[in-house]
Formats: C-alpha cells, structure tokens, sequence
C-alpha cells in the first residue's frame, strides 16, 4: 500500500511518499480503508520533535521525557503520521465485532498516529465509532483530535447557559472546538486569535472576538467565568483581575508552576486554576458523533491535498495561515 513515511525528524520534506506493506488485523482488531487524515498540532509536533527543547514544549519535563522516549530518541519509531482519520471497514479480526466490513467509520488514534496509509489496523475497542451520515469522510476526518480534547477538557469545569468563556487560542484545533461546544453549552464566548483568523472564529458562532496582536484580553476591564487558555499563553497572575469571583482558568498547556497554582487554589481563594489532560476515548468519540449529527459542531476545511502531498500540507500548516482545517484525501487505485 502507499504510506506516507517519515524516517527522520525535520522540515516537511522528510514526509516521503513510500510503498510500504499493507497491515492485516489481528484477532481483535478492524483494518480500515483510509479515505481521509488531516494536519493537526500533533502531527508536526511528532515529525519534528527532535527540534522541540523542553522549553519549547508546552508541558512539564517529565511529560517532553516521555513523549521523546514514546517518539523515539534518535529517530521516529512511528514512522507514519497522522491521528485522525475517516474511511470503511475493510476487514474484521477473528474475535472483533463490534464493526463489519464496509462500515463507515472516523476516529482517533493519539500519539499512535498511522493514518497517512491507505490501510490502516487499530484495535475494534480503540477510539473508533461509525461515521455520522451528515458529514463526508473528508469533513469527519478534521473533527475528531479538537472535539474530543475540547469537550473533555470542559467536562472538568462544568460550563453554565449563561456564562461568559473566553477562548485564547480559538482558531486552533481545540479552541475552534471549545468555541462551538461552549455555544453549545449556552455560553456566551469571546474568541481571540490572530488577525487572520478571526472572520473564521465569527463564523464558529462566537458571541466577541479579541486579535491578541491589538488588544491584551486581560486589560480591557471584561471578566469572565472562565478563561480556556490552549496554549497556555497566558498567566494567572495575568487574568486575576479579568476572571469572575468563582471564575476558572483552564489551562490545556501548562508546567510545573500552573500545576502548583491549581494546588495552592484548589484548597485557598475563590478564582482556580484548573489543568488538565484529555486522554480521548471512544465514549469522548461518541459524544462528538452526536453533536455532529445535531449540528453543533461544523467542519471548516480550509485546503485539501492528496496523500502525496502530505509535504506540502506540512509546509502549509506551519506557515500559520490556515483557516479551518486542513485535509489530506486518501485516493485508491481501485476508485
Ligand atoms: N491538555 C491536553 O490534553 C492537550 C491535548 C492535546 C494538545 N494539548 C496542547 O494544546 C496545544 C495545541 O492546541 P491546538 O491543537 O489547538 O493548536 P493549534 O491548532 O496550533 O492552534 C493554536 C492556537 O493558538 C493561537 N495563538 C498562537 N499564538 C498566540 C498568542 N500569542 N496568544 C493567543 N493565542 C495564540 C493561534 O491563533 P492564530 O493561529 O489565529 O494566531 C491558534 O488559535 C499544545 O500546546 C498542546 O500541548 C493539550
């Protein structure tokens, strides 16, 4: 089959078009026919992360430590990217049944990656569900990584209809999601992002938004209930005076020193400090396929390119212009 491979860390370039051995399920595992994978933080993260110091990573020590050990110290050991998908059930193992040959499915695979394959095996009770029909493989494709870690990420502050969330980092993967499910929830949502993008948050249905290269969020006298900082941008210090009495800052990139304030406010003062982790889980994945289904959660696709191009999507992704999602499309021979 053809994959896209990488065999060292690095620019885009190293992403190389390859004919590899197509996989075949074990006992309790389905092999996917690919159709759609896209480019999402994690992928170049991965392809490049011999580049990434501790500093740079958006996390403590110890998780950069076992990430590059789980990616490999000296080269990839995963050696095909890509961790979230869309196609059919080409074939079941011998003990799987929780799908059938020709289901149409999308899922999520984490730090396992593998999707930018025609064929893809994965275990039948791993993050897979069956495909809403609403969507194409393409639109499902971009969803899953975002909306998964956004709606778990929020379960663990338990938004209210009618409170004020602010999203820094809203034009992102988790952040576009954080936008709609927040809506969703009956917040009232302030976005911030660059220039660029922020016709692209409007029309995910935030309420506001803020151009962080114009306007500092936490100088303009709002406040909120909850402040979702993706990216860890900001600091507690920082936001105090912009969050409510009870209000929450919600860090999905942290380190140590985010780790000690939701310690210390956790037992002391009425304004946390909240990080988390979102693991992802096939219940997560569930949940997502019924927000698709009842159109709270859109897909934007910004640019597709064919698995051959995985390179060049790479390369476009880290120019930082995208609006939406970037898709790869998985051509097969046969079709
Ligand atoms: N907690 C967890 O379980 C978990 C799981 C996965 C990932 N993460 C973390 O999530 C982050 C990746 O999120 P993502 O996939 O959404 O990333 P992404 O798609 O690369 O989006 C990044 C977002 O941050 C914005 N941004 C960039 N510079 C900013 C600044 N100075 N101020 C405010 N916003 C800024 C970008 O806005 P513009 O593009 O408009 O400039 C964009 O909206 C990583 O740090 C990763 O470690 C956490």
């Amino acid at each position: 089959m053809k994959a896209v491979v990488c065999t060292v860390y690095g620019p885009p370039e190293v992403l190389q078009l390859k004919e590899v051995e197509k996989p075949t399920p074990k006992d309790n595992e389905v092999l996917i026919r690919v159709r759609a994978t896209s480019v999402n933080f994690g992928d170049t993260m991965a392809r490049n992360f011999k580049a990434i110091t501790p500093r740079k990573f958006s996390m403590p020590f110890l998780f950069w430590l076992l990430t590059r050990v789980s990616l490999g110290l000296r080269k990839p050991k995963i050696a095909i990217l890509g961790n979230e998908f869309a196609g059919e059930i080409e074939a079941v193992g011998k003990k799987a049944e929780r799908f059938k040959k020709g289901d149409r499915v999308f899922g999520y695979r984490g730090q396992s990656f593998g999707a930018y394959a025609e064929y893809l095996c994965m275990p039948e009770n791993g993050v897979l569900a069956t495909k809403p029909a609403n969507m194409t493989y393409e639109e499902i494709a971009v969803v899953p990584y975002g909306a998964i870690m956004a709606l778990n990420l929020l379960r663990k502050v338990n938004v209210q209809p009618g409170q004020r969330v602010l999203v820094n980092g809203a034009s992102g993967g988790i952040g576009s999601a954080v936008v709609q499910i927040a809506k969703h929830l009956g917040a009232e949502v302030t976005g911030v992002c660059g220039t660029p993008r922020l016709e692209f948050v409007k029309s995910l249905g935030a309420d506001k938004v803020i151009d962080y290269t114009k306007e500092d969020f936490t100088q303009n006298g709002e406040t909120y209930d909850l402040i979702f900082d993706i990216l860890g941008k900001s600091s507690f210090s920082q936001c105090q005076s912009s969050l409510k009495p009870n209000g929450t800052l919600l860090f999905a990139s942290f380190k140590m020193k985010q780790l000690f304030q939701m310690l210390r406010t956790s037992r002391t003062g009425a304004k946390k400090v909240v990080c988390a982790l979102a693991p992802g889980s096939v219940e997560d994945l569930i949940s997502v396929k019924e927000l698709v289904e009842t159109g709270k959660i859109k897909s934007i696709i910004d640019r597709r390119y064919p698995l051959a191009e995985a390179a060049e999507a790479h390369r476009y992704v880290e120019m930082g212009h995208k609006k939406g999602n970037v898709v790869i499309t998985v051509g097969h021979d046969d079709k």
